[in-house]
């Protein structure tokens, strides 16, 4: 048994969790789930990179203070890790009292054994805002091309890099000033101190791919230099000690945050931290990480942890992007998808699924084809997996009262089931999950065809073939357990759900005894296909999200500009027989249907106790778990003239609170009311 600590990039905490991101945590989480499968104990950890100027920025534009924003994303990301059964022991953050305190000691150590050295630089200063502007805060003229509104540290319009010092007509973006030099003196760490170490660690110790190794070649051929850890105030992060107003870069302390999440769970857990942190520590540290941030990970952070003599990561695993019908994920064609998104219109197996089944070790991009990836979930798990345990269940329940045979019918089938195992163990050990999938598959149709030539639909008409239909089916069932054994690091819920069926707990050693004389239960259906609808709505959906942003954005400068607030404004005075004349009833959903042609509408029947009104309401994007809805209590605009629609006659209104489209908060009202009675 080994001991491993599993770490996932931590998601920064001034944007939601996108497809992108459930990539990593997906990779990662079935890494997880296998490892715990074959019997290693692993403590799985992540949480939100919570400090830098951006996180400060957003804050401000929402009026709160960055902790307050620290909170409330970091609970909206982890209900979407959740969500997507993402199955972490800690979901923690940067912003935390262990943090402060391991980014302290591993500076004073660093310190102490010279590898901390400072320096004045000049740099960009906004005045107005009397803040150093970090290169994405500048914008100006590219100096190469003229392109008007490039960012300080290279052009999108001809590519040229370049420093922020050259670029012409330069702004601040945070206050539109025009920045000046202003020096200060900064803090740094000696890289090119630990440059021997580093290059030996990365060629020979393993923790790297070869690939990623000849990647990092560059940076040594260039030459190490210095690294820039400190900035001045203001600043969201931790002060540097010793120091009255300098404060650590964000990427110093955040992969610091993977040990601080550790050690807040071993605290819980009563585990000692200084095992797992101790020089030479014999418990495995494993980074999930993706392309872009390759470096943070395996040349400052190795090189910080060496200066503080701790110890080393043992494997960094780096993954590609995520791109999405063959291009970039974007805002404007819908493709930049939310994972809470995502969720409202599918279920997160489908996407593990169909990520782990393109998964391999290396670091190529990964395509989210939509079309391909309805027809693999549709034609692996349902018709090929799910199926397997729906066409031979049924007999098996009804005929036998729910007992397997005592005996298979075609035991090579089932050697066969335990014979992949091992070839399953070392692709999910090396992280190839396509392969781990396609041998799966194999089985699976190897199954299917079995079960297609045998036909215990055929055999269950024949007389006197009871004990071969018992058999045949129980081989069918035995068949099913191998396959979601083998996907349940993948697949946990239809996992689970499988284990009620089968009752039997599944699980890797037992894969070569199957279920004889055992009794299972009555088989319910463990997922259902993705209805292309399900796809074209979550697109819409991810558009309408970008027009929101955009008329909120648009709204708010407007306010801005008008010196108001973010409400609307109040309607006119009215007398109380005004609001009389509204007559507001207590009704109860007792129907509600989609109108297929509408987008935002869905068919109400609403019982107001002495009849019963049909009701056409906007707030299908709002709720499209639209059976929910069949017995909530609401509150209807009774008297409100009717309304000939094209689709039928709408007989009132129901009310709500919110802006429209996905946010729509319907009235209720507290229990005891009965329907029909009047709102006053
Ligand atoms: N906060 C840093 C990581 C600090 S780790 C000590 C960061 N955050 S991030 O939110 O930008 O990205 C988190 C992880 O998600 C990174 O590993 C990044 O590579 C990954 N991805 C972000 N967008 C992605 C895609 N479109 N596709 C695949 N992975 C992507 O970097
Ligand atoms: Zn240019």
């Amino acid at each position: 048994m080994k001991k491993i600590l599993v770490t996932n990039a931590l998601p920064y905490a001034n944007g939601p969790i996108h497809l992108g991101h459930m990539l990593e945590h997906i990779q990662s989480d079935i890494f997880v789930r296998f490892n715990r499968a074959i019997g290693n104990k692993v403590y799985y950890v992540c949480g939100d990179d919570c400090h830098g100027t951006p996180v400060m920025i957003k804050a401000g534009q929402l009026g709160i203070t960055p902790e307050q924003m620290i909170e409330i994303t970091s609970k909206d990301h982890d209900e979407d890790l959740k969500g997507f059964l993402v199955q972490y022991d800690n979901y923690y953050k940067t912003h935390s009292p262990e943090n402060e305190e391991i980014s302290s000691y591993m500076y004073n150590k660093a310190l102490e054994n010279g590898y901390i050295k400072t320096e004045t630089i000049s740099q960009l200063f906004d005045p107005e805002k009397n803040m150093f502007l970090p290169d994405r805060f500048v914008k100006g003229t590219c100096p190469k091309c003229g392109a008007k509104d490039q960012y300080g540290d290279n052009c999108e319009v001809c590519g040229a890099t370049y420093s922020p010092t050259e670029l012409k007509d330069a702004y601040s973006v945070v206050s539109g000033a025009k920045p000046v030099l202003k020096e200060s003196l900064h803090y740094f760490f000696d890289l090119p101190k630990a440059g021997d170490f580093l290059h030996d660690y990365i060629r020979n110790s393993g923790v790297i791919d070869e690939s990623m190794a000849n990647k990092l070649e560059e940076w040594f051929s260039q030459g190490l230099k210095a690294w820039d850890i400190s900035r001045d105030a203001p600043y969201f992060g931790f002060k540097i000690p010793g120091t009255d107003n300098k404060f650590f870069y964000v990427w110093m302390d955040a992969p610091m945050g993977y040990l601080a999440s550790l050690k807040n769970l071993l605290s819980k857990l009563g585990e000692n931290y200084e095992d797992f942190v101790k020089e030479g520590s014999d418990i495995e540290m494993d980074h999930f990480i993706g392309k872009d941030i390759l470096y943070f990970h395996s040349l400052f952070w190795p090189a910080t942890l060496k200066a503080a003599q701790m110890r080393l990561p043992s494997h960094i695993y780096v993954h590609g992007y995520v791109t999405v019908n063959g291009a970039k994920m974007s805002k404007s064609k819908g493709t930049f998808i939310k994972a809470k998104t995502f969720l409202k219109f599918l279920k997160p197996e489908t996407l593990r699924y169909y990520f782990a089944s393109k998964m391999n070790s290396s670091a190529v991009d990964i395509d989210l084809s939509l079309d391909d990836f309805m027809a693999k979930v549709n034609s692996d798990i349902v018709g090929k997996v799910v199926n397997l345990a729906s066409r031979t269940a049924g007999f098996i329940t009804k005929r036998f009262e729910g007992k397997l045979a005592t005996a298979p019918y075609n035991q090579e089938i089932l050697d066969k089931a335990a014979s992949i195992k091992d070839k399953v163990i070392a692709a999910y050990s090396s992280r190839n999950y396509a392969d781990a999938i396609r041998t799966i598959m194999e089985l699976a149709d190897d199954a299917n065809r079995y079960i297609d030539a045998e036909a215990p639909w055929v055999i269950a008409k024949q007389e006197g073939q009871e004990e071969k239909l018992q058999k045949v089916c129980s081989d069918g069932i035995n068949l099913f357990r191998a396959l979601i054994t083998y996907l349940q690091p993948v697949l946990p819920e239809v996992a689970a759900h499988a284990e009620e069926f089968l009752n039997a707990k599944l699980d890797f050693a037992t894969l070569d005894k199957p279920l004889v004389d055992h009794a299972i239960n009555k088989f319910k259906p463990l997922f259902s296909r993705i209805e292309k609808t399900q796809i074209d709505q979550m697109i819409e959906t991810s558009k309408e999200d970008l027009k929101q942003a955009q008329a909120q954005t648009q709204k708010k400068d407007e306010k801005k500009a008008e010196g108001s607030s973010d409400f609307e404004p109040l309607a006119e005075q009215i007398t109380i027989d005004d609001f009389a004349k509204v007559d507001l009833r207590v009704g109860t959903i007792v129907s509600a249907e989609e109108v297929p042609e509408a987008r935002k509408l869905l068919k109400l029947k609403v019982d107001i106790g002495f009849e019963t009104r049909q009701v056409f309401a906007g707030i299908k994007q709002a709720y499209t778990d639209v059976a929910s809805l069949v017995g909530r209590q609401v509150v209807l605009v009774a008297n409100l003239k009717p309304r000939q629609m094209k689709f039928g006659l709408s007989e009132g209104m129901i009310t709500a609170a919110g802006p429209g489209a996905t946010e729509v908060y319907l009235l209720g009202v507290d229990s005891g009311a009965k329907n029909g009675d009047r709102i006053h």
